[in-house]
């Protein structure tokens, strides 16, 4: 199993040094890594927008936050949805299995509340705003605020129950499978974000 370093580049969340995908849960945690870090990127953003507007490094960061929720979260929710949280559902124990449906809620309130996350930044982004407004500070704080539980439990509970279950040869074709999905043109047409 061999992921072309170059385009391993080109998908935002995938780049982290030391870290293949021959080992999927390291690979699942960097991308949570990547979420955090991007979601405090978003936190300077907001800081500096309301201590500077919207000039040109914000409208950057907006283009790279946005790149990164466009593109690299819905891979990762993917991820998980194929490979994680089917064996648990199948044969996790009754509090697991019910984690794991609050997590698959999760996935679907975070497509709802990115769609309108997004529409500030892509705003900012644009030019089309100086300012975020305080019904776009609240829309923002509920996409962030959704991923911190969410990132705990799949950490503490789900990985370490999924990764029990599954033998060494599920592990590689999910792996395989991961990188695979990594190549098609659309996942890597948008290019890398900015590491911060
Ligand atoms: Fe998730
Ligand atoms: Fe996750």
């Amino acid at each position: 199993m061999t992921t072309p370093p170059a385009l391993a580049r080109q998908i935002p969340g995938f780049n982290a040094p030391g870290v293949g995908f021959e080992q999927p849960f390291a690979m699942l945690e960097a991308c949570h890594e990547r979420v955090q870090r991007t979601l405090a990127l978003l936190g300077r953003l907001r800081d500096h927008v309301r201590d500077h507007g919207a000039d040109e490094p914000a409208r950057q960061a907006a283009r790279d936050v946005l790149r990164y929720f466009d593109i690299a979260a819905p891979l990762h929710h993917e991820d998980e949805e194929r490979h994680v949280f089917p064996p648990l559902l199948a044969r996790g124990a009754a509090d697991v299995v019910a984690l794991v449906q609050r997590l698959l809620q999760d996935h679907h309130h975070m497509v709802a509340d990115w769609a309108a996350a997004r529409q500030p930044l892509q705003a900012l982004a644009d030019g089309r705003c100086d300012a975020l407004s305080a019904a776009d500070a609240a829309v923002l704080d509920r996409f962030a605020e959704r991923y911190a539980r969410h990132i705990k439990d799949e950490e503490h509970v789900a990985y370490p129950a999924a990764s029990h279950l599954l033998p060494d040869a599920t592990l590689q074709a999910m792996g395989q499978e991961m990188a695979g999905r990594r190549q098609s043109p659309v996942a890597g047409r948008s290019g890398p974000v900015s590491p911060r």
